[in-house]
């Protein structure tokens, strides 16, 4: 669904029939996706830039263009990625373009199993846990139900990570959507709920609680349009205010 809202080839019939009744039920939802995309690029090239040369991605998704591995190797080539999804098609074809690297893999894996992530033979091969690490989540815990505790799951990922790592999060929210668009996304989050993937709208509260005990870096929570974007999305674009964006350090 999210290669579609990119405007991707890596999809199926299935999907295709779900995207056409998505942009039905929400017009601007491949915009949103687009601004999530590129927050996801802005935070890979900060963390690099802030030393970090290893990263998890979970909820990876499909391969696309502009993804971790590539933006990190403008950076710095010799970064190591992993990346993590729960759709096996995902984890297949990230595997087959990954086949010749040295630096990068994919694992299937349900990010609310953070052992089975942690201790998988790919990632102990290419992450050293004694070294911070670039926990990627991106557009991915509005698939995780409040039963499932998010909080508490994030703490079980920070607790095996060195000092000085740092988490990218980003979520869908309506806060400060315009009435119209709020309704879209209500019932766009109506239409996941009868698929396998049910998803949940968060407040910005419930977002930053996310990063509780971590140090928030600048510019702290902001739509993921705008953060760290020299230029910040048009106003008036209805997907602006949808997502919520920020990265935080642990101490
Ligand atoms: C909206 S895409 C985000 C892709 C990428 N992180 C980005 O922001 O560009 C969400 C991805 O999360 C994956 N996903 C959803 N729930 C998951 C879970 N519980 N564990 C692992 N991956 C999950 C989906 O399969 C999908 O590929």
């Amino acid at each position: 669904m999210y290669d579609l809202y990119l405007g991707g080839t890596h999809n199926y019939p299935v999907d295709r029939a779900f995207y056409e009744s998505a942009v039905q039920i929400c017009p601007f939802i491949p915009d949103l996706a687009r601004h999530n995309r590129r927050f996801l690029q802005r935070a890979v090239q900060f963390t690099v830039n802030s030393g970090i040369r290893q990263f998890i991605d979970i909820g990876s998704g499909v391969p696309t263009v502009g993804n971790v591995h590539e933006v990190a190797h403008e950076i710095e080539p010799d970064t190591r990625v992993v990346y993590v999804d729960n759709d096996s098609e995902a984890v297949v074809t990230a595997q087959e373009i990954l086949e010749d690297s040295a630096v990068a893999t994919a694992i299937p894996a349900d990010l609310r199993q953070p052992d089975v992530i942690l201790d998988h033979p790919d990632t102990k091969r290419l992450i050293n846990f004694d070294e911070p690490v670039g926990l990627l989540m991106v557009a991915v815990f509005h698939f995780v139900s409040p039963d499932a505790n998010p909080h508490a799951l994030l703490r079980s990922y920070l607790d095996r990570l060195a000092p000085g790592s740092y988490v990218a999060l980003s979520h869908i929210t309506v806060d400060d959507a315009t009435p119209v668009a709020r309704e879209q996304l209500e019932n766009l989050e109506r239409a996941y709920g009868s698929t396998s993937n049910p998803a949940y709208l968060r407040t910005r509260s419930e977002f930053t609680a996310l990063f509780d005990g971590l140090e928030i870096v600048e510019p702290g929570v902001a739509y993921v349009s705008d953060w760290r974007n020299v230029q910040p999305a048009d106003p008036h674009d209805p997907a602006r205010p949808c997502g919520y964006a920020a990265v935080g350090r642990r101490l």
